[in-house]
């Protein structure tokens, strides 16, 4: 077994998506070799040649790595925020991206919040790399189990009962464009969002890749717009942007260059 080689499929991977598996190299090489016994590749290199070329060979790879792991409501006082600063500048249309979105959870919810409480003119894009956790957001399905911290009144306003679960009724979908892609690949339309949400993801991210994340999202923000992060991804140096406390959340403004006049209060 070659070590190096292991160590370059770690490096690919971590320059393009910005996950670090620096310090678990043991679990990375596990998870790779894994991937190779169901592809039924035996050596490393050729892996490393195939995972170049081949987008189904790399979306394995990051479902056995990455879960995509969300729920409805998640850090729900956000929601409350965006609204209040909707409200407080007029903004008419505002833009969203959610991204990473997993598998729509996080979307889904701003729409159902927004839409709640009277706030019926925006629209989201939602993003994410995995294929599957894309595929499975525009389809708006999900289990029981997968719902079961979502209240009844909402679930009988804004979801369709099946079966076994749920579907999201098509007035939520209509709010939303999801789009599978890498943040770090992308060229997304700049000035064109009011709030970003990026939420747990910067915790598996190596520095430099969260600076560059950070810049990513200074160009996609309009003039003073806002960036959501997770508690659990909190910067203490958010170069380009000010921290700021709202209802005792943290959230991230858009910093300008002085004669850049700002929309926001
Ligand atoms: C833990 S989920 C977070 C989902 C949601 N924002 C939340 O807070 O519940 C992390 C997601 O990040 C996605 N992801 C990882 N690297 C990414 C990248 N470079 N670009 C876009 N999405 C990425 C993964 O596919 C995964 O679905």
């Amino acid at each position: 077994m070659s070590f190096a080689c292991y160590e370059k499929i770690e490096e690919y991977f971590r320059t393009k998506t910005g996950i670090t598996f620096q310090e678990k190299l043991a679990l990375f090489f596990m998870k790779v070799s894994d991937v190779m016994n169901r592809l039924q590749i035996h050596e490393c290199n050729e892996f490393y040649e195939k995972l170049q070329d081949d987008e189904k060979i790399f979306s394995m790879l990051l479902q056995e790595l990455v879960v995509s792991q969300s729920y409805f409501f998640r850090e729900d006082a956000h929601f409350a925020i965006v609204k209040d600063l909707i409200e407080k500048n007029f903004l008419i249309h505002p833009h969203i991206l959610s991204i990473p979105c997993a598998s729509g959870e996080e979307p889904y919810s701003i729409a159902i919040y927004l839409l709640e409480h009277n706030c019926c003119d925006f629209h989201i894009d939602a993003v994410d790399i995995n294929p599957q956790a894309i595929q499975k957001a525009r389809e708006g399905y999900y289990l029981d189990r997968e719902l079961k911290y979502v209240p009844s009144y909402i679930k009988e306003r804004y979801f369709i009962r099946l079966e076994e679960g749920y579907r999201i009724i098509d007035r939520i979908k209509e709010s939303i464009t999801f789009l599978q892609a890498n943040l770090f690949e992308n060229n997304f339309e700049q000035e064109h969002y009011d709030f970003i949400f990026c939420r747990n993801l910067f915790i598996y991210l190596e520095e430099k890749k969260k600076e560059q994340a950070l810049a990513i999202f200074h160009g996609l923000l309009k003039p003073k717009g806002y960036l959501f992060l997770s508690f659990s991804d909190y910067l203490k140096n958010p170069c380009s942007f000010d921290t700021i406390t709202i209802n005792n959340k943290i959230i991230y403004q858009k910093r300008m260059s002085d004669e850049k006049s700002g929309m926001y209060h």
